[in-house]
């Protein structure tokens, strides 16, 4: 199948609170694309570079160590800043869909609202991080946080699973604000019960998007 060129690059991101199954989700979507013959990149925060993923290792298993809130920030945003400059931008300027599992958003909804950093103290280090860039679209999935941290900590928590209900209650809160805020871009997903069911959903609303992206023959 000849390849589906893009007027412009898209990105999109995925987001949601413990357990959404995003990281299924993103996957499932980045196969779909990939075999409607878009030229598609799936990358991931923490992590999605050589740097980054030695950052998430300190940020997500460093057991024992202390990390405070602010080194916490810092960390998150310097991984975004490798991977806007090392992945999403070169993807973007090569008129690719990139889909990232986590961006912004979810430096604004853990730890503004979730570790309670001032919101603007976190915007201004994350414009520098991300030199303005925002997502085209976002799929926010939500689930329930006692369902959710159930799930997810099945395999065992990691240090931000650990962290309290009450600290993953204001996350969902903090997301689900941040949809309301921004309806357009953020499009908020009910997780189903079945993975396919939602993937459904998930590609009802991305392959619309797209279409608007695509270069009239
Ligand atoms: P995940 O691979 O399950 O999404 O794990 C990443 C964890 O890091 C998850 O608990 C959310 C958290 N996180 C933040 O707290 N702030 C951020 O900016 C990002 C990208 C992730």
């Amino acid at each position: 199948m000849a390849k589906k060129n893009l007027r412009k690059g898209i990105f999109i991101t995925f987001e949601g609170p413990e357990g959404s199954g995003k990281s299924t989700q993103s996957k499932l979507l980045y196969e779909c694309l990939k075999k409607r013959a878009y030229t598609c990149i799936h990358t991931r925060e923490p992590g999605g570079t050589e740097a980054g993923e030695h950052i998430r290792r300190i940020l997500l298993h460093s057991d024992g160590i202390h990390i405070s809130d602010l080194t916490e920030l810092f960390l998150f945003e310097a991984n975004r800043s490798q991977i806007v400059e090392e992945v999403i931008k070169p993807g973007l300027a090569g008129n690719k869909v990139v889909i990232c599992d986590r961006f912004s958003d979810a430096t604004v909804a853990y730890q503004g609202y979730g570790g309670q950093i001032p919101l603007e103290k976190i915007r201004l280090i994350d414009k520098a991080a991300t030199k303005s860039l925002k997502p085209d679209l976002t799929i926010l999935l939500d689930v329930d946080t006692a369902t959710g941290l159930k799930r997810a900590k099945k395999k065992g928590a990691d240090r931000m699973e650990a962290k309290t209900i009450a600290y993953h209650r204001r996350v969902r809160q903090g997301y689900l604000k941040l949809a309301r805020k921004e309806p357009h871009r953020i499009k908020v997903i009910k997780v189903r019960e079945h993975v396919k069911d939602t993937q459904k959903e998930v590609q009802r609303i991305v392959l619309n998007v797209i279409s608007r992206y695509k270069r009239p023959r």
